[in-house]
């Protein structure tokens, strides 16, 4: 697969604190000059749109976060060549943000949500805020974007009894909503593994609470998900499963994290580091010849797996 999608993290830190994400034993954040600066960001974006990249998304920690995001978004969204701009976030901060960042180019949302009680809420996450979450969907669907996608990890008796809610809200609104299976990746979710819920089961619980599944063919901007829809619907179900049906053969993602290493694959450590070259006055023709390397390793990058070890989803951004 041609190399077209890169996912930018553009800091470790999150305004949440959820049960199968930020790691246990966090050693702190990184260092503020350790961190890409905006310029650094966008001149690296810009070398990997030249070496074929069409989508962006930005990705944290939470995204939100990164100070005068709403500029970055303005100065990536005018490399020149670049089809699509996206971002995900936890959505605390998206009311105070969407229009903003609709204006300045932002093209699409995800927002990740597992829960629609404040009580289930303040579990999974460590804090209350599902009041602002929701209020920053409403705001994200009013603001015009091409597509706002919910990001839902289902974990047995955490929240799979919300799994027809989840469901009804596709129905209502015009929202792709996205049954995710929880990965074991760092000591956090390993804990978590009996609560996988699979797609199987997912699909089962919606088929018996809210009708027939009809799917929809992969399009564009699909991503991982495999998509469905419920009778009248106005929006889609979709299916990330990681897990029972992993989609290696079909990745066309590398991956930048906010000090500017470059991950091949989600579940792969770092193989190159930007910065270092970003900061040494390297011409663009030197940043090209590198991000050619890197694309030469993700072509012979071979992952049978998903089940890799260790990653902190928290500093690579999912
Ligand atoms: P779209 O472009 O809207 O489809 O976004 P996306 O699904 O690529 O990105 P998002 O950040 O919304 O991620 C949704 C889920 O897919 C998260 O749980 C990610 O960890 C997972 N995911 C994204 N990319 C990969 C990947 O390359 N491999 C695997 N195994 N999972 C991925
Ligand atoms: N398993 C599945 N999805 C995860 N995410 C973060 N950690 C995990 C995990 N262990 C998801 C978040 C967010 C996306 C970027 O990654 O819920 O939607």
């Amino acid at each position: 697969m041609a190399v077209e999608y890169l996912r930018i993290s553009l800091t470790d830190r999150c305004n949440l604190n959820c049960i199968y994400c930020t790691p246990m034993e966090k050693s702190g954040f990184l260092k503020h000059e350790d961190l890409l600066r905006h310029e650094e960001i966008a001149r690296a974006a810009a070398a990997f749109v030249r070496a074929g990249v069409k989508k962006i998304r930005l990705t944290g920690g939470e995204p939100l976060l990164k100070k005068n995001v709403v500029e970055l978004v303005r100065l990536i969204k005018a490399i020149p060549g670049l089809e699509e701009l996206a971002l995900t976030t936890n959505g605390l901060l998206l009311a105070g943000l969407a229009e903003g960042l609709r204006s300045a180019g932002l093209d699409r949302v995800n927002i990740s949500v597992d829960t629609l009680k404040e009580e289930t809420f303040k579990k999974i996450t460590g804090s209350p805020g599902f009041p602002k979450v929701w209020n920053g969907i409403q705001t994200a669907l009013a603001a015009n974007y091409t597509k706002v996608k919910l990001n839902v990890v289902i974990m047995k008796g955490i929240n799979d009894l919300e799994i027809p809610d989840f469901a009804k809200l596709s129905v209502d609104y015009p929202l792709d909503v996205r049954f995710i299976e929880l990965y074991n990746t760092n000591n956090r979710s390993y804990k978590l593994s009996g609560t996988l819920f699979t797609t199987e089961e997912t699909k089962k619980r919606i088929a018996e609470t809210m009708g027939a599944l009809a799917e929809v063919p992969a399009g564009r901007g699909d991503g991982p998900a495999r998509l469905y829809t419920l009778l009248g619907a106005k929006g889609r179900i979709g299916f990330i499963s990681g897990r029972s049906d992993y989609f290696c053969g079909t990745c066309d993602r590398v991956r930048l994290d906010c000090a500017g290493k470059v991950y091949p694959c989600l579940f792969s450590p770092a193989t190159h580091d930007l910065r270092e070259l970003l900061r040494s006055g390297a011409p663009d023709a030197a940043l090209d010849d590198y991000l050619k390397k890197v694309f030469l390793v993700k072509s012979n990058y071979k992952k049978d797996s998903p089940s890799a070890g260790h990653i902190e989803m928290s500093s690579i951004g999912g």
